[in-house]
């Protein structure tokens, strides 16, 4: 018997060069899902654009017409259960949500991170690195929890700060470490090889205490 390919959406508030590497995956075979709604806060999102292109039904909601946050935030996961989405995942979202919406979606639901999580939550993460002095960097999936960028990390990229790196530099060479990572955590979640039990994520059955970190041949348990 064929198993129907596990149903996705994606929210995001910009470009969308994360959710263009999620459907290359798709296409390479490489990511059993199907993209049943790409929604975001921006009406001019290119990740609106990029899903209007690849025939993925979208949905912009502006915040301006809700009279709160937990109004907006209501509609946006009401549009989301009717899409029939299994899991959701955040790709570049830059809303805070509320904590009652997310609890039905508490381990359905993860969220990329341009930073070596529980290092700098919150914005601005490459110019923080660099401002500490860091000498590496890194983007997290983890999952989303009511606590910002908080929930349990399942999986790092991890990189080196070159000497001459700026903000944009950073940001750009860590983009593609990102679109590795983020296809790669989602085809766990796909595959049911990654669940959430008992508040906690489980890889292959086992409590998956350490993140699992990118290399050359993909995801792997760090040393
Ligand atoms: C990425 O850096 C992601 O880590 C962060 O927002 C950015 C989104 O970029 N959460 P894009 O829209 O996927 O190109």
């Amino acid at each position: 018997m064929m198993t129907q390919p596990v149903r996705v959406a994606v929210l995001a508030s910009g470009r969308g060069s994360n959710l263009a590497a999620l459907l290359e995956a798709r296409n390479r075979g490489e990511l059993p899902v199907q993209f049943v709604l790409v929604a975001s806060d921006r009406a001019t999102a290119g990740a609106l654009r990029l899903a209007e292109a690849a025939g993925i039904p979208t949905l912009a909601l502006a915040p301006r017409s809700y009279p709160d946050r937990r109004a907006f935030d209501r509609e946006l996961f009401a549009r989301i259960a009717d899409s029939g989405a299994e899991l959701l995942v955040l790709a570049g979202f830059m809303r805070i949500l509320d904590g009652e919406v997310l609890a039905p979606w508490i381990g359905r639901m993860i969220n990329i991170h341009p930073s070596l999580l529980p290092k700098y939550r919150g914005l601005h993460t490459h110019r923080r690195a660099l401002e500490a002095g860091d000498r590496e960097h890194g983007a997290s999936v983890h999952f989303v929890t009511a606590e910002l960028d908080g929930g349990p990390v399942i999986a790092q990229a991890r990189m080196a700060i070159h000497p001459g790196d700026d903000e944009d530099r950073l940001a750009q060479r860590l983009l593609s470490h990102e679109h590795r990572l983020l296809p790669a955590v989602l085809a766990l979640l796909a595959t049911r090889r990654l669940q959430w039990k008992n508040q906690a994520p489980q890889l292959d059955g086992q409590a998956l205490t350490t993140p699992l970190v990118l290399g050359a041949q993909g995801l792997q348990h760090s040393e």
